[in-house]
């Protein structure tokens, strides 16, 4: 359970989040939508503390995240991974070695700078690989792929972590349309399967629609919708991006062809990484 009470983070004197509180359950996938400036990637990087809060509490299954610090917070970046829009790899080092890097905190610095991987760990890198349907890029430069493969490497990465959340902030926002569906399905497969929280800002509806089981929506720092699909109404819509027919093509557009809406996990749905 992630719970956010009255979070807010000023920058200079304008606060790009404020007051915001809300509460995750473990296990959920969350869309987040709004307008360009409305707080979403402040919001998500101060949940994975890339930025500290100016005041409020973040709270993750009792630990206070917001007060970590050293170690502690080392651990948290650890279980709270991020995919990005622009993917963050090093695109001169190889695949494998990019997802290896999602045991850097799992490891002494040491055998990190040096690049020594053990047996088992390039084993799990090649299994989350194969489940990502990229396992023969494994020794390309990560900067030689395609966007769509790289943010599956992303991903890769992330599940390296053995994260307890996955955050993305507008994972798809540089895809084509079939790389997009390709991405947002492994998002899904990640939350069905493992039951790890999902929460990642999207800039169109209609993909927050299909694979959010709920929506959270903000405009100018603030959340002015919380509901499932369904609740999102056009009177819900315009509260979110503004009733001044601000609403364009790319907020509403079909990015990616219809896919069934979501439907919640088995219960205890553990199951082991293979496609
Ligand atoms: N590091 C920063 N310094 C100053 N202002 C910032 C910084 N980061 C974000 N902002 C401002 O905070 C507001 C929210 O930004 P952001 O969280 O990036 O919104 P979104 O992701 O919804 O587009 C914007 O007005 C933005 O200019
Ligand atoms: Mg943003």
């Amino acid at each position: 359970m992630f719970e956010l009470r009255e979070v807010s983070r000023v920058f200079g004197r304008k606060a790009a989040v404020d007051s915001v509180s809300f509460a995750v359950p473990s296990g959920q996938m969350v869309g987040v939508i709004g307008r360009s400036g409305a707080g979403k990637s402040t919001l998500m990087r101060m949940l994975n503390r890339l930025t500290d809060p100016t005041s409020g509490s973040i709270v993750f299954d009792g630990l206070e995240v917001s007060a970590l610090r050293g170690s502690a917070l080392r651990r948290w970046h650890r279980d709270c991974a991020m995919i990005f829009q622009q993917f963050n790899l090093v695109p001169r080092l190889d695949v494998l070695t990019n997802v290896m890097l999602g045991r850097l905190n799992y490891r002494s610095t040491t055998m990190s700078v040096l690049g020594l991987f053990t047996r088992e760990e390039r084993i799990m890198a090649i299994a989350a690989l194969e489940r990502l349907g990229i396992e023969q890029t494994a020794l390309q430069p990560a900067g030689t792929l395609s966007g769509g493969q790289q943010q599956r490497v992303a991903i890769a990465r992330a599940l390296m972590q053995q994260p307890k959340v996955l955050l993305a902030d507008e994972p798809i926002a540089s895809l084509d349309p079939m790389n997009a569906k390709i991405v947002m399905d492994a998002l899904r497969d990640i939350n069905e399967r493992e039951g790890i929280t999902v929460i990642t800002n999207l800039h169109t509806l209609d993909t927050a629609r299909a694979y959010c089981q709920r929506i959270i929506g903000m405009a100018g720092g603030r959340v002015v919708f919380d509901g499932t699909p369904a609740d999102l109404t056009t009177e819900a819509v315009n509260r979110i991006y503004g009733a001044d027919g601000a609403i364009d093509e790319t907020m509403t557009s079909t990015s990616i062809n219809p896919v069934p809406a979501y439907k919640p996990a088995a219960a205890g749905a553990l199951m082991p990484a293979v496609n």
